[in-house]
């Protein structure tokens, strides 16, 4: 299983601060929001990730992760020259994804508690896997509709009049096929190769699977300033309460063995001084 991170976009709800780079790169809490989603898939056992974004931010990007190496991973970049639609993720990572399924997750959208929704669509080797989660507002988002039986029946992008409150997150777990469903995509009103198709056309193969995530979950979806916000402070309070952090990235790394003690000093060496090394080191010598 490949992993896509897709973290471009406009981002114009956060201007000026995307005049720069993109929003995927701002602060949630006490590291960069593209960690967080980059986490779950990691946490997913995924260690071939292809992060997508614009050639502005592209090279902080590689400055960040360079090739991934030091978290035992294989990290690869492509550009996405305009934000043409999330559904284009696959086209520009057909090389990348070669003849493997693919997790794609959206830069801005952060997953928190009990994985076990995810960790179970992993193991689906043929059609999709997307989630839905329930929201106060989902007019702003694709909704699925169920039937009696809990089987998703339709998906609309938001809708002015909601067939349900299920709203779906941006983590989608497709087979190969979706490679091919992206490049026969038509781009929609407002221009964009959407996912929804994608996900329409495997509904439409009687191939999606639409799993129910339940309220114990956390879905948070980081694309205006007030979002953010609540975001830090969200991951603030559990963070200072726990003494453990959220999305520590090298943390998890050696949690999940893709690196070894010893490169897993190497790499605390190479930190400078500061509370996120701390941190780090106190998670050698204790066992969580
Ligand atoms: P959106 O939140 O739909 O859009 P945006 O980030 O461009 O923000 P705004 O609406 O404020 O202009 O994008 C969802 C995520 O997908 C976000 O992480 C950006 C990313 N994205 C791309 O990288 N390329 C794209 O073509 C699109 C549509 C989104």
């Amino acid at each position: 299983m490949k992993g896509i991170v897709l973290a471009g976009g406009a981002g114009s709800r956060l201007y000026p601060i995307t005049r720069v780079y993109s929003k995927q790169l701002t602060l949630i809490y006490d590291k960069p929001l593209i960690y967080y989603p980059l986490s779950i898939l990691m946490l997913g056992g995924i260690k071939d990730v292809l992060i997508i974004s614009n050639k502005e931010t592209i090279p902080h990007y590689k400055q960040l992760f360079e090739d991934g190496a030091f978290l035992g991973m294989n990290i690869e970049y492509a550009i996405q020259d305009a934000p043409n639609g999330i559904a284009e993720s696959f086209i520009l990572g057909e090389n990348f994804i070669g003849n493997d399924g693919v997790t794609l997750v959206l830069g801005d959208n952060i997953f928190y508690g009990y994985l076990d929704f995810f960790y179970s669509a992993l193991k689906n080797s043929v059609g999709a896997t997307i989630f839905g989660y329930q929201v106060n507002d989902p007019q702003r988002y694709g909704i699925v509709e169920f039937n009696k039986e809990g089987n998703a029946i339709s998906i609309e992008e938001k809708p002015i009049k909601p067939k349900s409150n299920f709203a779906v997150p941006g983590l989608y777990v497709y087979d190969n096929s979706v490679i091919d469903i992206s490049k026969n995509l038509k781009p929609s009103a407002r221009g964009e190769l959407e996912i929804t198709d994608v996900n329409k056309e495997y509904l439409k193969m009687g191939k999606l699977r639409v799993e129910k995530i339940g309220r114990g979950v956390a879905w948070l979806d980081t694309g205006t300033p007030e979002a953010l916000l609540q975001a830090s402070n969200f991951f603030g309070v559990i963070e200072e309460r726990q003494g453990l952090k959220v999305a520590c990235i090298e943390e998890i790394a050696y949690k999940m063995g893709f690196i070894s003690t010893e490169k897993f000093n190497e790499l605390l060496n190479s930190l400078p001084n500061c509370a996120y090394k701390d941190y780090l080191v106190r998670i050698l010598s204790e066992d969580f």
